[in-house]
């Protein structure tokens, strides 16, 4: 695996929750694709043209595939973050909706929903956690019961790993005629997706080892259907005459402008290189359940729920930016900080966490390195 990986022969990368890394065949679809086949979609009459929309297109159907949507379901973004201020401003949002979200939240689903609800004047409700961190369903379903017309909520927490039971919510809200809307930008990475019950779903590229700048929004398509244009430009459009434009439907209403093309060249690679090795996610859960025992052994302050897929977010005596800086000195990288999660980080009385989060090339050596050097940090401040 690590062949496919250059890059981490001089770097033990724990941070694939931020950005996983991407494998040369990713490279290697894009550089071929850029070489041979690479011109506008959609738009030219000739071959090349032709080829070139025939990639981003298969793009969009291995895309659907990889979640269990439809291609007439697929809208491409930017990333995770546009596909959420997409639906925060296109959902029919007013002063008398009910907007809910969760502690566990990203800034990127958390506040476009937060600034959509102050914007029109609605209830603005955020779930609170149980005593061990976890998502409260108890107080979950209460809330959602108050009323729903909308439910933001991240299916796998990038802080404290915890998996979210997205379906049992969508029952919930949808018994309210409410939507549910998935951030699945951790989820895509670590675990098979199914959205045959849910709205709406974003991933980003770049987190399932693919490039940046291209995200996936799988909305339903009685949903599609309904929404009004994001962004207006070349290609979303019917008819344009000087007094007004009509526009497409589907996903190309909400695709404005020249997409990103060989950056879904890279993610068709990126998506065929995680269902290949969908047996590894065992291995990735195998990792952090170690890395956890290793870390409550050492009296590290473990955030959240003892069940964890894909990271691990831990207080250790030392402040978090210096437990970072420091392990970068010995080429081991992992983010600290408040990770996009302000509201979770205030709610737990803690400026940051460090977190530790892995991806299908990270092995137990790995571990085994980052847990010596916290040992060694922990040494060096004489904590
Ligand atoms: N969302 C990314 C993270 O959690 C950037 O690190």
């Amino acid at each position: 695996m690590k062949e496919q990986f250059p890059i981490l022969e001089t770097l033990t990368y724990l941070d694939t929750a931020a950005t996983a890394q991407k494998p040369l065949r990713v490279f290697e679809a894009e550089h071929t694709f850029g070489l041979t086949r690479y011109a506008n979609v959609h738009r030219g009459i000739y071959a090349q043209s032709v080829l070139a929309t025939e990639a981003f297109e298969g793009a969009r159907a291995v895309a659907a595939k990889f979640i269990g949507s439809t291609p007439q379901e697929i809208v491409f973004t930017k990333s995770t973050t546009e596909a959420m201020n997409l639906l925060a401003h296109t959902l029919p949002i007013t002063k008398k909706s009910r907007i809910i979200t969760s502690l566990l939240d990203h800034h990127s689903t958390f506040v476009p929903f937060q600034q959509a609800a102050l914007h029109a004047g609605a209830e603005f409700v955020v779930l609170p956690l149980t005593k061990e961190g976890a998502l409260d369903m108890r107080q979950a379903k209460k809330e959602i019961e108050k009323g729903c017309d909308v439910l933001a909520i991240t299916q796998l927490s990038n802080v404290t790993g915890e998996v979210i039971d997205v379906e049992q919510l969508a029952k919930w809200v949808h018994k309210q005629n409410g939507r549910i809307v998935v951030d699945g930008a951790q989820a895509a990475a670590h675990l098979a997706i199914d959205v045959s019950h849910i709205d709406a779903f974003a991933f980003s590229g770049h987190k399932v080892y693919g490039p940046t700048g291209i995200g996936v929004l799988h909305v339903q398509k009685d949903v599609l259907s309904t929404l009004s244009p994001y962004q207006f430009g070349g290609e979303m459009i019917d008819a344009v005459t000087i007094e007004n434009t009509t526009f497409r439907e589907g996903p190309a209403r909400f695709e404005a402008g020249t997409p990103p093309i060989t950056q879904a060249v890279g993610l068709m690679e990126a998506l065929r290189f995680v269902a290949e090795h969908r047996d590894l996610q065992e291995k990735e859960r195998d990792l952090i359940a170690y890395c956890q025992e290793k870390l409550v052994r050492m009296n590290a302050t473990i955030i959240g729920p003892e069940e964890k897929v894909g990271c691990v977010s831990f207080t250790l005596p030392v402040h978090a930016h210096d437990v970072a800086e420091f392990l970068d000195k010995e080429h081991i990288a992992v983010r600290a900080g408040h990770h996009c999660t302000q509201p979770l980080h205030d709610a737990l009385g803690i400026p940051a966490s460090v977190r530790i989060s892995v991806g299908l090339y990270n092995t137990k050596e790995d571990i085994d390195r980052v847990i010596a050097a916290l040992k060694a940090c922990v040494e060096a401040f004489d904590v």
